[in-house]
């Protein structure tokens, strides 16, 4: 399975490493350890053994990533050790009485070892700490039963790690006794079923259930946790226990990733705060309820045979008003569902609700007056819908001067509703890519009024061809985006940006010549993909952090360029350009400054006399140089030699041995023929 075990890999990759790379052993153990104060770091040391002669008032003990398979009965002589890591080493199990001068030891980490050889021995070991409070046991290829034993009599333990192990199934006798575990991380595992496991762990605040195998929660009745990540599993369900009378301690639940046909069944009385439901496949469907298309539709569904105390969970499926308590509801991730609109009131019910998250979707209007978003909003991303329209007052636009960040890219919008959303008072960023931008401006053809709190503006691919001279001015734009609209003109309209503007795209967009020369607060440029035969001059004047030039028509960068540029650069983008390899002094001036990464370098190619290649190999370019004594003029001068010598060999060869020729010939046709 590929879900588990990177860490593993990189630890086994770390070992043998360190072994070729650790001093000879033949130092004394203790020299491999360094002590600072109470705390003595023996990890990457190659040891077989717990080094002996450490100081006993050591508390803190680290052997991780080192090659011991067992701890022995007398190992630990040190009396104060509170925290004990074995991480990433080959351990098969601790002897029973390996802590029996350690009992104080809280913190112990197994993880990535291979305690599954011995988990009865590891258990009895395990058992003679009365205050062990942290136990890592993550990846040590332990099934339900092993994990079972090992924890029997940890009442202590407040946080457990088991991931990366192999546990299929829980039930009540998984967790029996861990009364005071408050964390509890389970993620990648395979479990595909948990029955009521989790009635004896009544202080379980966080659980991580994260990269499993679970179809469904139902009965969900944990009203303690208040962090539950059920993410990368398969579900379909998740209801709660819908008698459960009590306010549900939950702020954060994920169960992203998951099979979720409808929005999840929460809690009637909660403090849910993040509520993350990206990529599933939830939607509303009280719309169908009409009795017409679908006569006979049931409209509860009856979950039986759930546990031993619960008989049946009735949900209704279609009312879409019934999915719990969300007024407490900051963030709602909901990206990549199948929200064709919000039921009535949704969005009312959450008064905090500050970021809403509805990218690819299937949303055709949103209403926000009708939907009263609130004061609460900072951001709002309903790029990639099918929307048309977004209808808002005047009253709703002036209530919503929290939204900074509002992103409408990839939708269909009307002009109208673009042209009102630019009104919003305290709009910072937005993202108006792939839309009808263009087409509004040249209909209205009218610049837009834009809120002055405006700082990031993204117009790409929007069919833009002309901008207003005056669009921009009175905007303070650090931040504009305006690449993908081949024959774009409005160039002055950028000017009245120039002492603001940080970031300008302006690839594929086929300007010609600009004048960059005033934009001194300019770090990044896209001028790629515009045919540009020349680096147009004032771009070595900037100041530029990041430069792509991708895709143009250079044949080469004038040294007094490239020198200016690669004492400020620290990122340049440079394929598809054809290149002349014989004037390729630039790359050599990019490529030896250590501050600049020249993007995909192997892919830059230039030509020389005879072929196009790879612009590295420029020590065997053929070129034609200043002095005149290339290896092109040695061709031609030691050409024609060369031939002439070869036909006198030849014509020597022929008058001296002509019955040598005659013989082969001979031969060659008085073989037997096959007719
Ligand atoms: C461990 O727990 C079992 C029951 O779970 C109990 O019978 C036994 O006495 C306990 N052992 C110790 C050492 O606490
Ligand atoms: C549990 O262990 C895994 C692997 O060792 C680690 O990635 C994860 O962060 C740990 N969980 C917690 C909550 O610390
Ligand atoms: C849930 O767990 C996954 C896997 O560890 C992690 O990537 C994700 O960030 C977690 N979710 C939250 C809300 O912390
Ligand atoms: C819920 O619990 C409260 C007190 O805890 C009680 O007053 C109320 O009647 C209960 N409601 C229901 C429906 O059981
Ligand atoms: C079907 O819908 C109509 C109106 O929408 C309603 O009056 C009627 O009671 C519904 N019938 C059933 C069986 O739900
Ligand atoms: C709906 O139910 C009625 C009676 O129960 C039945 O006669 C009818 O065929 C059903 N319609 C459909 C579409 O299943
Ligand atoms: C949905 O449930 C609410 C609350 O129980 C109820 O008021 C409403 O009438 C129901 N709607 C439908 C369509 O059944
Ligand atoms: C949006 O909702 C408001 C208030 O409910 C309503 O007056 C307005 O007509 C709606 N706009 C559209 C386009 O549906
Ligand atoms: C707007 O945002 C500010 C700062 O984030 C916050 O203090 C204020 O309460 C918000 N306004 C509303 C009505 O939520
Ligand atoms: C807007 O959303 C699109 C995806 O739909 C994303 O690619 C883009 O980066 C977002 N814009 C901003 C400014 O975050
Ligand atoms: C520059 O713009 C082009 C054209 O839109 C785009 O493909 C490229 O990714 C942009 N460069 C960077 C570094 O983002």
């Amino acid at each position: 399975m590929s879900v588990h075990g990177t860490s593993s890999i990189i630890c086994c990759l770390l070992l043998p490493m360190w072994i070729i790379l650790a001093p000879a052993s033949s130092h004394p153990q203790r020299s491999q350890c360094k002590l600072t104060q109470r705390t003595a770091l023996c990890n990457n040391s190659n040891l077989t053994s717990v080094p002996a002669g450490l100081p006993s008032s050591t508390e803190e003990l680290q052997l991780n990533h080192n090659l011991l398979k067992t701890l022995q009965d007398d190992s630990l002589q040190y009396p104060s050790l509170t925290t004990l890591s074995l991480a990433c080493n080959q351990m098969e199990g601790l002897h029973p009485n390996t802590f029996q001068s350690t009992k104080l030891l809280k913190n112990l980490n197994l993880a990535m070892n291979n305690l599954y050889v011995s988990y009865t021995q590891t258990s009895n070991a395990l058992k003679t700490l009365p205050g062990i409070k942290f136990l890592d046991l993550s990846e040590n290829r332990l099934d339900e039963e092993m994990a079972a034993v090992l924890l029997q009599n940890l009442t202590s333990l407040e946080y457990l790690n088991l991931s990366g192990n192999l546990l299929r199934r829980l039930d009540e006798t998984s967790f029996r006794d861990l009364r005071q575990v408050r964390e509890l991380d389970l993620q990648r595992n395979l479990l595909f079923e948990i029955d009521n496991a989790f009635d004896g762990t009544p202080r379980l605040q966080r659980l991580n259930l994260a990269f499993n195998y679970l179809p469904c929660l139902t009965d969900f009745h944990m009203s303690q946790l208040v962090v539950l990540n059920a993410s990368h599993n398969f579900i379909e369900w998740f209801i709660t226990r819908p008698d459960a009378n009590v306010t549900f301690q939950i702020e954060t639940l994920d169960l992203s990733d998951n099979k979720l046909l409808f929005f999840p069944f929460l809690p009637e009385m909660s403090r849910l705060r993040n509520l993350h439901l990206s990529h599933n496949v939830v939607s509303f469907y009280e719309h169908l309820t009409d009795n017409v298309t679908f006569p006979n539709l049931t409209s509860t569904v009856d979950f039986h045979n759930l546990g031993r105390n619960t008989s049946t969970v009735t949900a209704k499926l279609w009312n879409d008003s019934l999915h719990g308590d969300v007024s407490s509801v900051e963030l709602l991730d909901l990206r990549g569902n199948k929200l064709q609109y919000f039921p009535r009131g949704f969005i009312r019910k959450m008064p905090s609700l500050s970021r809403l998250r509805i990218r690819s979707n299937c949303l055709e209007s949103l209403n926000l007056t009708s939907e009263r978003f609130s004061a609460s909003l900072l951001e709002l991303d309903v790029s990639d819908n099918g929307l048309i329209e977004i209808a808002a007052d005047d009253v709703t636009l002036r209530t919503l001067s929290n939204l900074t960040y509002l992103n409408l890219s990839r939708n269909d919008l009307d002009c109208s509703s673009s042209r009102r959303l630019f009104n919003l008072p305290g709009l910072r960023s937005m993202d108006l890519s792939y839309s009808n931008i263009g087409k509004c401006l040249r209909e209205a053809g009218v610049a837009w009024n834009t809120t002055e709190s405006l700082r990031q503006l993204f117009l790409k691919g929007s069919h833009l061809e002309r901008i207003p001279p005056s669009a921009f001015s009175g905007l303070a734009l650090t931040h504009l985006e305006l690449s993908d609209n081949p024959g774009l003109r409005g160039q002055q309209s950028i000017k009245s940006l120039s002492r603001t503007l940080q970031h300008l795209g302006l690839g594929n967009t086929h300007v010609g010549e600009l004048d960059f020369a005033d934009f001194l607060n300019l770090k990044s440029l896209n001028i790629s993909c515009n045919s540009l035969e020349h680096l147009p001059a004032s771009v070595s004047s900037l100041d530029l952090r990041q430069l792509d030039l991708r895709d143009n028509k250079l044949s080469t960068i004038p040294s007094n360029q490239a020198d200016a540029l690669a004492s400020k650069l620290h990122t340049v983008f440079l394929t598809g350009n054809p290149f002349n390899c014989c004037q390729s002094e630039w790359f050599r001036t990019f490529t030896t400054t250590k501050t600049v990464h020249v993007v995909g370098q192997s892919d830059i190619e230039c030509a020389d006399l005879f072929q196009t290649r790879s612009i590295r190999h420029y020590s065997s370019f053929l070129c034609r140089d200043e002095s005149g004594e290339s290896f092109f003029w040695y061709i031609l001068l030691f050409g024609p030699i060369c031939i002439s010598l070869v036909g006198i060999v030849v014509i020597v060869f022929l008058t001296l041995k002509p019955k040598v020729i005659h013989k082969s010939i001979k031969k060659k046709y008085s073989k037997p023929t096959s007719y």
